[in-house]
């Protein structure tokens, strides 16, 4: 099929790369002139494992191609997926206004019927808009179809999540949307959720809100073994073999992070408002996870006593493994809130660094690995799980540090062998 994907940020790039890899041939669009010539030049703007491959070699195979001329690739595109921002608004809210250019600009451009996918995070009754502009606009009464199909894709595992997900969601309105967007998505041998537009819009909302419920819900439970001398990784895996729970999602920690669990809560949350329900459950999820960072600060200053003038080493800067992505990252949440008590930050991670130097300048001190995080440290504290954190020498960790205390937010070490070790050593919810 002749595709164009409009907007190559995250869900764009991936989607189009993919699209291409499953042989179709893919035009990816974005206003961005510059992100545009990076792409062209056959570099990537953001760290995704396997996407830069993926997208050179498509490339260089003339299956995927990229431009600034949204006219152009809707012209020759019949199937045109909006993978464009829904950034939030201060109130929550997402805002849709690119959304409604370029359905507007779809509208004015398309020469004959064309398939109008939205695939970026909306507001269910997103596509009622979109339908409503496009024929507000489609002057000339040229035939289309609006459909929604949310993307479920994992930062660090985004290839991965798209060639296999668990389901593929199709909201649709006509048999013609429904067909066209079964045959492409026929090569991933998937279960394919065919449904109306609003239960698949809220099917994506629902998904993200139920999982960052999960992980509230644990973290919760993990304060809870904390006061009482329990553990929660033998609480969620006694918990966890239960089929109807299953045991992912369910690793306590300092909260989630990134830029879909806090946005699509809080917009989750609004739309809730808007239509008259007030979602309480939700509320509380996002109160439980911003004081998990809280949780974490309390339980270094715990073990170091008096915090201003220390020396306290991160580990991990990104919100997660396999991504350099640090927005609303725990860790920007955890410096600040230590940088406020006085103490003195040092800070390594393997991709997240260049990102949070341009946030924090010289606030902090940058190192070029762990050793040299810990080395005069009087805490390490474990923010992110990058494998690498996994396998440290940890009698040398202990030489260089000037306290062998550590604090491990993602709870990735056995208690009992840091104490072996001679840590003093604290997770979260661990005995
Ligand atoms: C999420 C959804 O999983 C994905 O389907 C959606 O399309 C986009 O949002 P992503 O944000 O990339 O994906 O990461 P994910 O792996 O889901 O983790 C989200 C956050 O939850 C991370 O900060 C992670 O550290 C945290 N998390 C996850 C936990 O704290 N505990 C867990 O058990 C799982």
């Amino acid at each position: 099929m002749n595709i164009c994907v409009v907007g190559s940020g995250y869900v764009g790039l991936v989607s189009g790369a993919c699209f291409a890899h499953l042989g179709n041939r893919v035009i990816c669009v974005d206003n961005d002139e510059s992100k545009i010539k990076t792409l062209k030049k056959g570099a990537i703007p953001i760290y995704e494992p396997g996407l830069a491959e993926l997208v050179k070699r498509n490339y260089k195979e003339l299956r995927l191609s990229f431009t600034s001329n949204l006219k152009q690739a809707v012209k020759s595109s019949e199937v045109i997926f909006i993978c464009v921002g829904t950034p939030p608004r201060d109130n929550g809210e997402a805002d849709l206004s690119f959304i409604e250019h370029v359905a507007r600009d779809i509208a004015l451009y398309m020469p004959s019927y064309r398939l109008i996918i939205e695939k970026s995070t909306v507001p269910v009754n997103t596509g009622e808009w979109i339908e409503h502009t496009v024929k507000l606009f489609n002057k000339r009464n040229i035939k289309f179809d609006v459909a929604s199909n949310p993307e479920f894709l994992r930062e660090g595992s985004a290839i991965e999540d798209f060639m296999h997900p668990d389901r593929v969601v199709i909201g649709v309105k006509s048999k013609k949307a429904s067909d066209i967007l079964t045959e492409l998505y026929k090569p991933l041998d998937a279960p394919i959720v065919i449904t109306d537009i609003k239960s698949a819009e809220l099917i994506k909302h629902a998904s993200n809100s139920f999982l960052a419920t999960k992980i509230s819900f644990i973290n919760s439970i993990a304060n809870i073994c904390d006061k009482v001398g329990a553990d929660i990784s033998e609480v969620a895996k006694g918990m966890g073999l239960d089929k109807r729970i299953g045991e992912k999602f369910l690793n306590a920690g300092i909260g989630f992070g990134g830029f879909c669990f806090p946005k699509d809560l809080a917009a989750f949350v609004m739309i809730s408002e808007k239509v008259g329900y007030n979602f309480g459950i939700l509320k509380e999820v996002q109160k439980v996870n911003d004081g998990q960072r809280t949780v974490l600060v309390k339980k270094i200053e715990g073990l170091l006593w008096n915090l201003p003038k220390k020396t306290i080493g991160i580990l991990g800067l990104s919100f997660k493994p396999d991504t350099d992505d640090i927005r609303y990252a725990p860790a920007l949440d955890i410096i600040s809130e230590l940088l406020k008590e006085g103490v003195n930050i040092k800070a390594y991670d393997p991709q997240g660094m260049p990102k949070v130097k341009r946030v924090l300048k010289n606030e902090i001190k940058f190192c070029k690995d762990a050793y040299s995080v810990a080395e005069k440290s009087d805490c390490l504290v474990i923010v992110t799980e990058w494998n690498e954190f996994k396998e440290l020498d940890f009698k040398k960790i202990k030489k260089l540090m000037h306290q062998p205390v550590i604090v491990d937010g993602r709870n990735i070490y056995d208690p009992a062998e840091m104490k072996r070790l001679g840590f003093r050593y604290v997770g979260i919810g661990r005995r």
